[in-house]
């Protein structure tokens, strides 16, 4: 009689012990005790250098190097899933990802449906012509064919230009093509992917004058707040062992204008 009692006492446990298990499992973000780390999904879009682009078949840039090092500090082991840039917001929603790392400007709108860590790096939408080209501002874009990555701010940016025809690509590396191709008149993109763009193409130039200052951050799910929190905290320490300067600095060399 007392035996069955503890047999059974000791199958609850070891119930209630499983479905523990199982329940951390699940929340990734949250951290189990002992056994192995819990993944930290972030989704990007490796199309954009220097931020995230392919080097063989890793993913690499910047943004991968600070989602590494948040990753560190929280114990947990990164794993990057590479999708359209317009599908990370909805996989950072649907909980398919922890976090959205893609030089992904704050704005209003997209505040609307993910949180925002505290910014991690500033960045202006630039000009991409032809060398020869008579546009040589913003301001002469009125009526032209301008390309941008499909959801992109550069995007936003170029719908707003008075009778423009807004080109819209997968990739912001098409746009350029497409330039090069004398099939549109300019491109509209980030300032560091365009100097990574134009330096691989020829005969291109990017106009002095930006358009906009944006700031990066990493995009969490509005339910999250633990997971931005943590993030928060990391992100203050890397910026306070001067980490992430140093990643940036690998990246971004301070003389390339
Ligand atoms: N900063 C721009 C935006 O947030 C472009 C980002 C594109 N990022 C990328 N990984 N393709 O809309």
């Amino acid at each position: 009689m007392k035996l069955k009692k503890i047999v059974s006492v000791l199958l609850v446990a070891a119930c209630v012990f499983s479905l523990a298990a199982c329940g951390s499992k699940k929340d990734s973000g949250e951290s189990e005790d002992g056994g192995k780390a819990d993944k930290l999904v972030m989704a990007t879009n490796a199309e954009f250098p220097p931020y995230e682009y392919h080097e063989g078949d890793e993913i690499v840039g910047i943004d991968a190097e600070i989602a590494e090092a948040i990753a560190e500090e929280l114990g947990m082991e990164l794993e990057i899933e590479d999708m359209a840039f317009d599908s990370i917001i909805p996989a950072v929603t649907a909980g398919k990802a922890d976090i959205g790392v893609a030089g992904m400007t704050v704005t209003e709108d997209r505040k609307e449906s993910v949180d925002f860590s505290e910014p991690y790096a500033t960045a202006t939408q630039v000009v991409i012509v032809k060398e020869d080209s008579d546009i040589a501002g913003p301001d002469d874009l009125v009526g032209k064919k301008v390309g941008v990555q499909l959801g992109t701010t550069g995007d936003i940016c170029a719908s707003d230009i008075e009778d423009a025809t807004v080109e819209q690509y997968n990739k912001g590396f098409e746009a350029v093509q497409a330039l090069t191709q004398g099939k549109i008149d300019a491109v509209v993109i980030d300032g560091q992917p365009a100097k990574e763009f134009v330096k691989e193409a020829e005969g291109l130039k990017i106009l002095d004058e930006a358009f906009t200052e944006e700031e990066y951050a990493i995009a969490i799910a509005k339910d999250n707040t633990e997971l931005k929190d943590q993030i928060n905290d990391a992100l203050a320490k890397l910026k306070d062992s001067g980490k992430l300067d140093e990643i940036i600095g690998k990246y971004i060399k301070a003389d390339a204008e």
